[in-house]
């Protein structure tokens, strides 16, 4: 089969090169950490064009920083949008998205098969701005166009769903949201614009845990808004005044009319981290960035990984069931082939058959795989919901959160997978 002509450089190489350039007053080859507060203006006309957004540069790292840009503009290459933003974390992310969309008193429709931390963000800390979720099943699409109602301002879900292996199924939901009207945010931690890239199935908004696979080591917390590009802001019906309407704090500029396609973005940053500050520190700027370089290489070792340890525990007699789409008998193994065709990504649950007793002697006897609350590390990592994260809930509530007594939630990192398979049996013969 002949390779599609590809118009610039590929994936692989835009995890290294992207939005990078050798330093232009040392030549340093790796993008330096720009650990610095402020920037000296060339003098008072350009400290006024920086500051009226006339002219892009450096002000304060709140605001924009030469490390996070270079970060920046690798993960809108990634995704193919036309711009993003990195801020503190993938909560921030989300924050910063629906400051920037939503009213008090406006709605938006989300998958509920989302992160636990995000089902909270949405379900309690939004409330305070009156911001208010509808909630829909990230498995049935239709689900999403029967939630939406005329304060309906966005449409959300994640593309590899928790708590871990729903593939969602991105094509309709982007149908749906297109054909009302509303921009499509889709979550895409877990896969990584390597595995999926949502702009394609009608994403207008992409938000990252960069905590998570693409930063890849655990060592780092980020979070990223990529903007592509792809929704009217000044054609809609609905008015998303942050974008439409003249901003008193920028002279009556009018954002979307000034930026166009990037619109959205400028919005997140100088009225989002602007106003609400959460900027992402130079250093893991910079830690998330050399991630990145192997971002394509790491995530084919989790996904070879992951089905090689399915596969084994699918035959465990100690195991109830495995959910991971990668497994060819799995209910979302055609959609996988759709939505992610390089593979299923790396966290997925499994069932003990002894319950809730057996899932913390399951983790507690593990040697090498680390019990604690994370994804996306090169270590392979495992937590029991009931007696952690989902904790606080009732039995009832944790099956319908697919968090029941029994499941146990692994991400699968790059050891050597002898030795990963070699770890839970050793911890399931308990
Ligand atoms: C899918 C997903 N989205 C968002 C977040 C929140 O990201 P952060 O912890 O970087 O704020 C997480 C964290 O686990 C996540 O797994």
């Amino acid at each position: 089969m002949q390779e599609k002509p590809v118009s610039g450089p590929r994936f692989d190489t835009l995890a290294i090169h992207a939005g990078a350039t050798p330093d232009p007053s040392t030549g340093a080859r790796v993008t330096p950490i720009y650990q610095t507060t402020s920037f000296v203006f060339n003098d008072a006309d350009h400290a006024a064009s920086l500051f009226g957004l006339e002219a892009f540069g450096n002000i304060y790292t709140r605001i924009g920083n030469p490390t996070q840009s270079v970060l920046e503009g690798r993960v809108a290459a990634l995704e193919g949008g036309t711009a993003a933003l990195a801020v503190a974390s993938g909560h921030a992310a989300q924050f910063l998205v629906f400051h920037t969309l939503l009213e008090t008193g406006d709605e938006f429709v989300a998958g509920r098969q989302l992160y636990g931390g995000s089902v909270n963000q949405f379900n309690h800390a939004f409330k305070k701005f009156n911001w208010n979720v509808a909630w829909a099943d990230s498995t049935d699409p239709a689900s999403f166009e029967t939630a939406i109602t005329p304060k309906t301002r966005a449409i959300y879900c994640e593309s590899i769903a928790n708590p871990g292996g729903i593939i969602v199924d991105l094509a309709a939901i982007g149908a749906i949201a297109k054909k009302h009207n509303l921009p499509l945010i889709v979550d895409n931690t877990m896969a990584s614009p390597y595995l999926c890239r949502p702009r394609e199935f009608g994403a207008d908004i992409v938000v990252h845990s960069l905590t998570k696979f693409m930063a890849g080591h655990g060592n780092s917390i980020g979070g990223a808004i990529v903007d592509c590009g792809t929704y009217d802001w000044l054609g809609s019906k609905h008015r998303y005044k942050t974008l439409v309407e003249p901003n008193a704090s920028y002279n009556g500029m009018k954002l979307a009319e000034t930026f166009g396609n990037f619109a959205f973005a400028i919005a997140c940053r100088v009225m989002g981290l602007r106003d609400m500050g959460p900027a992402i520190a130079p250093m893991n700027a910079f830690l998330i960035l050399n991630g990145i370089e192997t971002l394509p290489l790491r995530m084919q070792r989790h996904c070879e990984n992951a089905l090689a340890v399915a596969r084994h525990l699918e035959q465990h007699p100690a195991i109830a069931w495995v959910q991971y789409a990668g497994l060819p008998d799995n209910k979302y193994h055609q959609l996988h082939k759709k939505i992610c065709p390089k593979g299923a990504g790396a966290v997925f649950t499994i069932g003990l058959k002894g319950g809730y007793d057996a899932g913390v002697k399951f983790v507690q006897g593990l040697k090498m795989v680390s019990h604690l609350a994370n994804i996306g590390d090169t270590r392979s990592l495992v937590i029991h919901p009931a007696s952690t994260t989902h904790r606080q809930l009732t039995d009832e509530q944790r099956k319908t959160a697919g968090a029941g007594n029994e499941v146990v939630r692994l991400s699968i990192g790059l050891e050597d997978k002898a030795d990963i398979i070699a770890d839970l049996d050793q911890a399931l013969a308990r």
